[in-house]
């Protein structure tokens, strides 16, 4: 069965980034590329991605290189964006449950990752699509920025660990929180 997950990093206090998109906070952080939960280990398991146009000009912004991801990419917009030249990126826009069956399809049995933001992982947990939530949070509080996922839902803790500077932690979703169903 296909697995929906939300993969980020964020603050103490729930932001994956200052109010102006900096993560100057976060690429300052001690981390090991080989410990828990880390990025190397994820991704090998990963057919798709999905991710808000935020995150994707953030992306194009800020990567050395002009696209780093192997596997099919939709970007979420209502807007046209540049693509840069090879790189497997299709945007879309509307009902995330569209996207997700193109995304279960192209992943090849591999599993699915929201990359973010916070309110598009929203949007597959309020279509009932998203399965878990792994976040490493960062030794930093923000006070305001990027919300880390804006919804009411109750989650089951299901690992924990320590990778450096970051505690990590692995939820699966159970839906609504109960005080609201
Ligand atoms: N801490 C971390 O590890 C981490 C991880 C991921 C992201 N980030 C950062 O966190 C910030 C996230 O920004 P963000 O929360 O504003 O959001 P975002 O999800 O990256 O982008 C939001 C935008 O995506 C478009 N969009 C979203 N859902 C859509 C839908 N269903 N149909 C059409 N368009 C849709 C809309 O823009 P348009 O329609 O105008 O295009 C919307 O304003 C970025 O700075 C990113 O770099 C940090």
């Amino acid at each position: 069965m296909t697995k929906l997950t939300y993969y980020t990093a964020t603050t103490l206090d729930g932001f994956l980034a200052d109010p102006d998109d900096s993560l100057a906070w976060l690429l300052r952080q001690q981390i090991d590329d080989d410990g828990p939960f880390n990025y190397g280990q994820f991704i090998a398991g990963i057919g798709a991605i999905v991710m808000g146009s935020t995150t994707y000009e953030w992306v194009l912004r800020n990567d050395p290189e002009p696209w780093s991801y192997t596997v099919p990419a939709w970007v979420l917009t209502s807007r046209v964006l540049d693509i840069p030249e090879g790189a497997d990126v299709r945007l879309a826009s509307g009902d995330v449950r569209t996207v997700y069956s193109r995304m279960v399809e192209a992943a090849g049995g591999r599993d699915l990752w929201v990359v973010g933001g916070g309110n598009l992982a929203g949007q597959f947990a309020d279509a009932g699509l998203l399965d878990e939530i792994i976040v490493s949070i960062a030794p930093v509080t923000l006070g305001s920025g990027k919300p880390l996922l804006p919804r009411r839902l109750d989650l089951r803790l299901a690992e924990t660990s320590r990778n450096r500077a970051f505690v990590c932690a692995r939820y699966q979703v159970l839906g609504r929180l109960r005080e609201d169903r």
